[in-house]
This record gives C-alpha cells, sequence and structure tokens, in this order.
C-alpha cells in the first residue's frame, strides 16, 4: 500500500442536479428519506469538547462547504468547531446549548423552490414553525445562500434568522447575504472576515495565529483488494444498485427503467421529452409534485483526459480517508473506489473551482505561469 497525504483538490461535489441528457439506466426516482431523531448533538459536543456547532441545510454541498471551513476556522480562536447535518441530530436540543461554556450556532441555510428549505433542514424548518421552545441560552447567526434572481431570496436563512431571536435566542452576528447569481464565494468569505472579529469580541477570546487548512485527507491505493468491496457509483451501500432493496431515498436511490422516452417537438433550440419510470416492486407511491432526480455522470472523454494529465491509471483503486478523526464523514466520496469511478460519479469536474480551491491547488501548480 502506498500512503500520502493529498489535499482534495478537486471541486468535490456528488453530482446530484435535473439534467435529461443521461443514459437511460442512470435514472432513478427517489422518496424522502425517513428521518431518525435519536442523536444528541449536545452529548456529542460535550463529549469531543467542541463549542461551536455549524449546521447546514445544503443541498448541491455549498452549504456543507461552507459549514465544514467555519466549523475549521473556530480552531483559530481556541475554540473547537464541527458542521452538522440538521436531519442527523435533534434540534429541539438547541435550548440546551446554554449547558456549554461559551456555546454558539451557526446556521449556512441554502433556499430553494418557492422559499423553501433543502430536504436535509425540512424537518428543522417544520419544527421550528411550531416550536414553542425557550432558546434564552441560545447564541447563534446564519449565512443565507440563495440567489437573487428568484423572488423568494434567501428566504429560508432569514426566516431562521428571525424565528430564533422570537424564541429568545440572541443573535451575536448579523445575517449574512450569500448571492449565487453574484459572487458566492466572495459573499462568504466577506462575512465571514466580519463575523470572527465580532466573535473574539463577544466571547473576549484573541486570534492564536494557527491558520486553518481547507480539508486533509490520506489517499491509499489498494492493490490487493477484492473488486467486490470496491464502489461503482453507489451513494450508500456498497452493490446497492445490482441488488436494489427498500426502503429507497435520495441515499439509496431505486433505479426506475425508462419505459417511454419521447421526444415531444420538431425544430427549434429546446428538446421537449415524454418520459415514464417504471417504479414497479420500489413500494415508491408518485404523487403529483413528487419529485424525480436525475444522477447525472460525467462525461467520460473528459474524465479520460484528467487521467492523462495526471499522468494516472485511472483504474487504480484508491481511498481518500479524512484526517480528521472526530469527523462524521470518513471518506468525502464512498471508498475504496477507482479514481474513474470517482471522476464519473462522485466529484464535479465541469465547474471552476473556488478561490479557496484554486488557492490550494496553485501551490502544486508548475511551473510558475500556471501557479499565477
Ligand atoms: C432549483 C433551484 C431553486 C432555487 N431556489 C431558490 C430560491 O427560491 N431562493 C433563493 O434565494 N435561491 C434559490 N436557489 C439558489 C440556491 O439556494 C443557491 O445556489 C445555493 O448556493 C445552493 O446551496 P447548496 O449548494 O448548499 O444547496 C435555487 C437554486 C436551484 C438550483
Amino acid at each position: 500500500m502506498v500512503h500520502q497525504v493529498f489535499v482534495l483538490s478537486l471541486f468535490l461535489d456528488v453530482a446530484m442536479g435535473c439534467v435529461f441528457s443521461l443514459p437511460e439506466d442512470r435514472l432513478v426516482t427517489v422518496d424522502r428519506a425517513p428521518t431518525t431523531r435519536d442523536t444528541s448533538f449536545i452529548d456529542k459536543m460535550k463529549k469531543t469538547g467542541k463549542n461551536i456547532v455549524v449546521f447546514y441545510g445544503s443541498q448541491t454541498g455549498t452549504a456543507e462547504e461552507f459549514s465544514n471551513r467555519l466549523a475549521k476556522d473556530a480552531h483559530r480562536y481556541g475554540m473547537k468547531g464541527m458542521a452538522a447535518d440538521p436531519e442527523e441530530y435533534d434540534l429541539s436540543e438547541l435550548s440546551r446549548m446554554g449547558e456549554i461554556d461559551n456555546s454558539l450556532a451557526i446556521f449556512c441555510l441554502a433556499t430553494y423552490g418557492e422559499g423553501d428549505p433543502t430536504d436535509n433542514a425540512q424537518d428543522f424548518y417544520d419544527w421550528l414553525q411550531e416550536a414553542d421552545a425557550d432558546f434564552s441560552g441560545l447564541k447563534y447567526t446564519v449565512f443565507a445562500l440563495g440567489n437573487k434572481t428568484y423572488e423568494h431570496y434567501n428566504a429560508m436563512g432569514k426566516y431562521v434568522d428571525k424565528r430564533l431571536e422570537e424564541l429568545g435566542a440572541q443573535r451575536i452576528f448579523d445575517l449574512g447575504m450569500g448571492d449565487d447569481d453574484g459572487n458566492l464565494e466572495e459573499d462568504f468569505v466577506s462575512w465571514r472576515e466580519q463575523f470572527w472579529p465580532a466573535v473574539c469580541e463577544h466571547f473576549g477570546v484573541e486570534a492564536t495565529g494557527e491558520e486553518s487548512s481547507i480539508r486533509q485527507y490520506e489517499l491509499k491505493v489498494h492493490t490487493d483488494l477484492n473488486m467486490n468491496k470496491v464502489y461503482t457509483g453507489e451513494l450508500g451501500r456498497l452493490k446497492s444498485f445490482e441488488n436494489q432493496k427498500p426502503p429507497f431515498d435520495s441515499k439509496n436511490p431505486f433505479l426506475a427503467p425508462v419505459t417511454v422516452n419521447r421526444k415531444l417537438n420538431k425544430g427549434g433550440e429546446r428538446h421537449l421529452m415524454h418520459l415514464e419510470l417504471d417504479i414497479t416492486g420500489s413500494k415508491i407511491r408518485y404523487e403529483s409534485g413528487d419529485h424525480v432526480a436525475v444522477y447525472p455522470i460525467n462525461d467520460t472523454a473528459m474524465v479520460n483526459k484528467i487521467g492523462e494529465l495526471l499522468a494516472v491509471d485511472l483504474d487504480t483503486v484508491i481511498s481518500l480517508n479524512n484526517l480528521d478523526e472526530e469527523s462524521n464523514k470518513k471518506h468525502p466520496f464512498p471508498c475504496p473506489t477507482t479514481y474513474r469511478t470517482a471522476l464519473t460519479h462522485y466529484l464535479d469536474i465541469t465547474n471552476s473551482p473556488r478561490t479557496n480551491v484554486l488557492y490550494e491547488l496553485a501551490q502544486y501548480a508548475t511551473p510558475n505561469i500556471t501557479k499565477e
């Protein structure tokens, strides 16, 4: 086995979108994930000595990435942060935040649809509207992610910011407004630059001078692994595509065969299609307005080109292991897998990398002209 430290560079994002130009066998339908509410984030924070929790409402990973960066930042101020998926925890425990010294909850929340929450923040949103909790021990701030071309711009972030105050929580820094139509990264970075000094002032702490870096992973190359143990594009359970087992949800999608695929228009630039999907045997009940998701895969030619540029054998079996042992995510995508599968199914290779990732990448670039 070869071991080396690898800085995750590639524009990581599990692609989940709605692009109707895919091979038929990649079309899947999803149902809403069942939620379990048996995990206490307060207990976890106490056990691991964390005083900052960053909850993210994220569909395509941006809010999640920002949350991870904020959680890492805490280190610079002698604090300890953790990013958390609201779907995995009981958020009524926010009323117990006062049990932890110098505690703070940050919310990075994206807005979708008609000003709706993301799937993973839906239960939290439903609960919050009805909540009759005492949040007087809760200190918080919100960074909203949205796009100002939508009518309900940043509605979710604005709502949570206002609602937490109504329930008695103390806002320690102003709501941040991220606009994906402009430069979301810049909005986030400039909000963050003002946010941390405000935190320092509030809690009476100072920066320790230790810089935080982006997520670090260890790359392991496997040479002796049974190929039955290698992920081939599954999102959750190994072999879940070959061996479909309910209940189906976004992490365990049902692969629905396309039974009808008819082009509806003739000529013109638009391509309208009538599609019928067969969900027999899935136990999924489709009602008007439910969602159908398409899990796109990246273009093979582009994947091959990246392999060539990086001079790697794309069929090498690898694992990227998170070096942060306390992190919930042991790997950034299902591992072990091959470079080819990672580039085809798990990574976003078509968008430009964010400024902070570009900065990290530049350090590895040669010659200097590329670096600049
Ligand atoms: C289908 C769709 C619907 C959206 N609806 C809204 C909206 O109603 N209001 C808003 O402010 N932004 C809206 N957005 C913008 C997203 O909130 C924004 O791109 C955000 O950065 C996504 O964050 P995420 O990657 O964490 O999911 C929408 C984006 C998409 C793709």
